[in-house]
């Protein structure tokens, strides 16, 4: 059975939805808080198995949670979605991460994270990658591990997926050990003309651009038109989705063309994680 591992962060989201954003320094009401799980790992994780259940693609998450409620929480919605938790690790006497989120009445969101046992990951934590078709990585993890990860899995033959999210500037040494790059037109930005072989342009509701190989090859996929909910996690979705088409054996730009499909699927929901949805629903977006 062909593997995914997602090496990234597990949180606790703490959402408030409210008509609007507030500028800096106004207050506005918001709706009751609501706490779920989330994380960009996590997410992934959740979503990955969900998708790769149909595919005949297994996967695992490495992570690491606090020894507490939010821990737990985030952890078993990883596990009850079908994923390997094993690896994720418990850090005593450190809070699990948790995510400040608002999402106004377009279904956009802010997101203030604070890092908690994430910020703790460490190469010594990863596991081997000898049996891993694809690893996705992203940036609420530290950036060392991030790129052991990806060396790693490099060395072992793995697909590496890196999504710049939350946008940071990378070193170009991390950048060298990703088969494929993720990332929205503002992190695009970031990248500077540091040559990347492979990478997905996402543009929320207007699609994604697959450069493959290369910037002179590229296929544009529009996306599905849904009524958003709530935007949050479907970056994670889709990478998510991307990886367990890579593993399953599909080029770049089919993963892609599937890859839109999972992201809008996750707007329709409120929450970050992709949900169960009936097999109406499922051929409706056609995952
Ligand atoms: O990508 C969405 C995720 O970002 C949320 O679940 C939140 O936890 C932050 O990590």
């Amino acid at each position: 059975m062909s593997r995914v591992l997602v090496v990234g962060s597990l949180n606790a989201d703490l959402v408030v939805r409210t008509e609007r954003f507030p500028g800096p320094g106004e207050t506005v009401a918001g709706a009751d808080l609501t706490t779920g799980p989330g994380g960009k790992g996590a997410n992934q994780a959740v979503a990955a198995a969900r998708l790769g259940a149909r595919a005949g693609v297994a996967v695992a998450m490495v992570g690491a949670i606090g020894d507490d409620d939010h821990g737990r929480t985030v952890r078993d919605a990883v596990a009850a979605a079908g994923a390997d938790v094993a690896a994720v690790v418990v850090r005593p006497g450190t809070a699990t991460g948790t995510a400040v989120i608002t999402v106004d009445a377009t279904g956009d969101n802010t997101i203030v994270v604070s890092p908690g046992a994430n910020a703790g990951l460490a190469a010594a934590d990863l596991p081997s990658f000898d049996d891993v078709a694809v690893l996705t990585l992203s940036l609420e993890i530290p950036t060392p591990t991030v790129l052991a990860a990806a060396r790693a899995a490099r060395a072992a033959g793995t697909t590496v997926l890196l999504n710049l999210s939350p946008s940071a500037a990378v070193p170009p040494e991390l950048l060298d050990a990703t088969d494929v790059l993720v990332v929205n037109e503002h992190e695009a930005a970031l990248l500077g003309d540091h040559p990347v072989a492979r990478s997905v342009v996402t543009r929320g509701a207007a699609g994604c651009e697959v450069h493959d190989p290369g910037p002179d090859t590229v296929t544009t996929v529009e996306a599905m038109r849904v009524d958003p909910v709530d935007t949050t996690g479907s970056g994670d979705a889709f990478l998510a989705a991307v990886a367990v088409r890579l593993a399953a054996g599909d080029d770049l730009a089919d993963a892609a063309r599937y890859a839109v499909r999972a992201g809008a699927l996750a707007v329709t929901v409120a929450g970050a994680q992709l949900p169960v949805v009936g097999e109406d629903e499922r051929l409706r977006f056609g995952l």
